[in-house]
């Protein structure tokens, strides 16, 4: 991904991308879009334009999976914010993950332009974080995901979604032995965009 991530970042201009099946994400001041869901984004410092394949996987396992009122989702590397600000967006209260500063106080100013800074928290570490957590997201590198596996199974409400992105197909299978073990033997549905893939998982129910 390190490619990708230099030539988003060295991106001046925020572009506009429709995500299916509802996504809008615009620069500010763009006209106010048809319909959907909006997410305004400013181009700055934090990964996540929403032109990126892992990061459009992420937006479309949110809009399918179950939302109830006021839900809880955590963003495990939360970039500019997109992901946080599309749950916020849908009604869901969100704990943001991310260790770059810079990409910490470019999701803050996304948030406040998108009207939903009081939906969203940012960290920048998961230790004094609780779930459970109806949703779980983390669009991150396949190493990252492999150790933090226990912390966000453990934060993962029963009944809830969990998101894993940023993966190449040849990390999947590893990434489903290591996750599905911690889940009671769940398997997951693998989604496709391109050469990227994303592991979505629903928690056993609570005992
Ligand atoms: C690929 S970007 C994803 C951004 C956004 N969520 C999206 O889907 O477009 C991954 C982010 O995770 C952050 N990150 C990497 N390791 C992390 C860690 N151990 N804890 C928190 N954030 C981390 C990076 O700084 C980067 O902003």
């Amino acid at each position: 991904m390190s490619n990708d991530l230099s030539r988003v970042l060295s991106r001046a201009v925020q572009p506009s991308v429709d995500v299916p099946p509802f996504w809008r994400i615009r620069p500010p001041g763009a006209p106010e879009p048809d319909g959907g869901v909006r997410i305004v984004l400013e181009a700055g410092p934090g990964f996540g334009d929403g032109a990126h394949e892992t990061t459009q996987l992420c937006l479309q396992a949110m809009a399918a999976a179950p939302r109830a009122a006021s839900a809880r989702m955590l963003d495990f590397g939360s970039g500019s914010g997109v992901l946080s600000i599309g749950a916020a967006r849908l009604g869901l209260s969100v704990d943001a993950v991310e260790i770059d500063a810079a990409a910490i106080e470019h999701a803050a100013h996304n948030a406040g332009l998108n009207g939903v800074a009081s939906s969203i928290r940012v960290h920048r570490t998961l230790d004094a974080l609780q779930g459970p957590y109806a949703l779980v997201v983390a669009n991150i590198l396949r190493p990252v995901l492999l150790s933090f596996a226990p912390a966000l199974v453990s934060r993962l409400a029963a009944n809830g979604t969990l998101v894993l992105s940023g993966l190449l197909s040849t990390d999947v299978p590893e990434i489903i032995a290591r996750y599905s073990a911690l889940l009671g033997g769940r398997r997951p549905t693998v989604h496709e965009r391109g050469e990227w893939r994303a592991v979505v998982f629903w928690a056993p129910r609570a005992p």
